[in-house]
């Protein structure tokens, strides 16, 4: 394979480092990533450096709303359905049940691999329990955006990356319109199952589409059949039981390693209803969307930015509608990687990462991109939220009433210095190491990862003691 360097550069981090994550995050057991924000953390590259002390690398939740970047040996590869796994040829990658999958995106992202040297077989699996996101799903996202927009008639939208995931997971829910992956494997059925479900959308969307002043075309269920089992042929040797597979991985002794996507705030039970995404995308996911139960997953790393984004709709507490937060914007190049969204951008809020570290109970935190915060002279930290007056007592659960809320700031010292060549924790400026203290302490969970760039070497891994409390 000619380029089978991108896919096996090492992992430049000094041997220290690298035994010292094996101690604190590896040692403990299956693993579980997750954001801590809004999304967009920088999950991928986490993943990407603890991949190679796990055998399985598992997706459990969302669909290509998620984007995941990773930079390997100067490459930068965006995935939205596959396991960042898959840069490592000996991985066995899983998209579990919980996710919905869409066939045409998966395949392209197979075919964007393999035209730059990454083998794609068996270390590529694909749950039979896992629901098809079809193009009535992204139709229906659409519509329903314009539905809402004009009911309330204030252009509010909840902003969704219109790749169908909403739509996929009601019908999921719904049961009689939800179609499996592990439909595809019989024809016969897969037509039946189609021509049913087809039914019914045709007469649901085209009140939809007619309400919104939108022309709609029937959709045709012999051709849908034909397109999805032309993907079949793609894909079908991909699917199996993935809960039995994990679960034998984990008898055999194998370490799993579950990558989130979206992130905990998205969460549809935890985070900001209903400015969320439709899946369980915190760590509670994992069980429910992989079929493992809660004890099995011992090390969960939360990863958060040292700022705070957020794309689509939705409260945003710390919000920067000023030269500051572009500035963040265009330092931390924070534009979506699946819609190229500009991001929201403003100050960390460690109320709200705190509440999500409890939920998701992130036993460590990877702090993000930290070399985008170089050059401030200050830097403020929301340390609380008030409300027609009076000080919250922490998260709240209702979006409007965080939408009311204004943030109370602690400022802090900014760093002048670049820090993305600190490869060490004492190298970092003081001001630097006080930020990534005060987090810890207010948060109550140490901060063991620091990332100070996207390249694999620009990662500091905590040796010292990091007292969390
Ligand atoms: P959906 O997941 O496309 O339905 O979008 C619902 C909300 O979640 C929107 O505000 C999206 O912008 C947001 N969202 C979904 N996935 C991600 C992600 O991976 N990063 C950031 N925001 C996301």
């Amino acid at each position: 394979m000619s380029s089978v360097s991108h896919a096996q550069a090492p992992i430049e981090l000094e041997p220290d480092a690298h035994e010292e994550l094996r101690r604190r995050i590896v040692n403990r057991g299956h693993c579980a990533i997750v954001g801590l924000q809004w999304g967009d953390e920088g999950k991928g590259k986490i993943v990407d450096l603890l991949t190679r002390d796990y055998d399985v690398v598992v997706r459990y939740n969302g669909g290509a709303n998620a984007g995941h970047s990773v930079v390997v040996a100067n490459e930068r590869y965006a995935l939205h359905l596959i396991p960042s796994g898959i840069l490592y040829p000996e991985k066995t990658n899983v998209v579990a049940n919980g996710v919905v999958v869409d066939p045409a995106q998966m395949i392209a992202e197979i075919d964007g691999l393999r035209d730059r040297g990454i083998e794609i077989g068996d270390n590529l699996r694909l749950s039979d329990r896992a629901h098809l996101v079809m193009p009535y799903h992204k139709l229906q996202d659409g519509l329903m955006e314009q539905a809402l927009s004009r009911a309330r008639g204030d252009n509010q939208k909840i902003g969704t990356t219109g790749r169908g995931i909403g739509p996929c997971y009601a019908d999921k829910a719904q049961r009689a319109t939800g179609i499996r992956a592990g439909a595809l494997l019989d024809p016969d059925r897969f037509r039946r199952k189609v021509a049913e479900v087809v039914a019914i959308k045709n007469v649901l969307l085209e009140a939809l589409a007619r309400s919104c002043d939108e022309p709609y075309e029937q959709i045709d269920a012999g051709a849908l059949a034909d397109e999805y089992l032309g993907y079949a042929d793609r894909l079908g040797g991909h699917i199996c039981d993935s809960t039995r597979l994990l679960h034998d991985a984990m008898s055999g002794g194998q370490r799993l390693l579950f990558e989130g996507a979206n992130a905990t705030l998205l969460d549809i039970d935890h985070g900001t209803y209903p400015f969320v995404t439709s899946s369980n995308c915190s760590s509670l996911g994992v069980h429910t969307g992989a079929g493992i139960p809660g004890h099995c997953v011992r090390s969960i790393v939360g990863i958060v930015k040292a700022y705070q984004t957020r794309v689509g709709g939705g409260p945003m507490v710390t919000e920067l509608k000023d030269e500051t937060g572009d500035r963040i914007r265009e330092a931390g190049r924070e534009y979506g990687t699946t819609t190229g969204r500009p991001r929201r951008c403003g100050w960390l809020d460690l109320v709200a990462i705190r509440y999500s570290a409890e939920v998701s109970g992130a036993t460590s935190i990877a702090l993000m991109l930290l070399d985008v915060l170089s050059g401030f002279d200050r830097l403020k930290i929301c340390v609380g939220y008030r409300h027609q007056g009076r000080k919250l007592d922490g998260f709240p659960s209702d979006a409007g009433v965080l939408a009311g809320a204004e943030p109370i700031y602690d400022e802090v010292e900014g760093f002048a210095e670049p820090v993305c060549a600190c490869r060490r924790f004492d190298e970092l400026p003081e001001a630097a190491r006080s930020y990534v203290r005060y987090i810890e302490k207010f948060v109550g969970v140490p901060v063991q990862i620091i990332s100070v760039g996207p390249r694999r070497d620009q990662t500091i891994v905590r040796q010292e003691e990091t007292r969390a409390k």
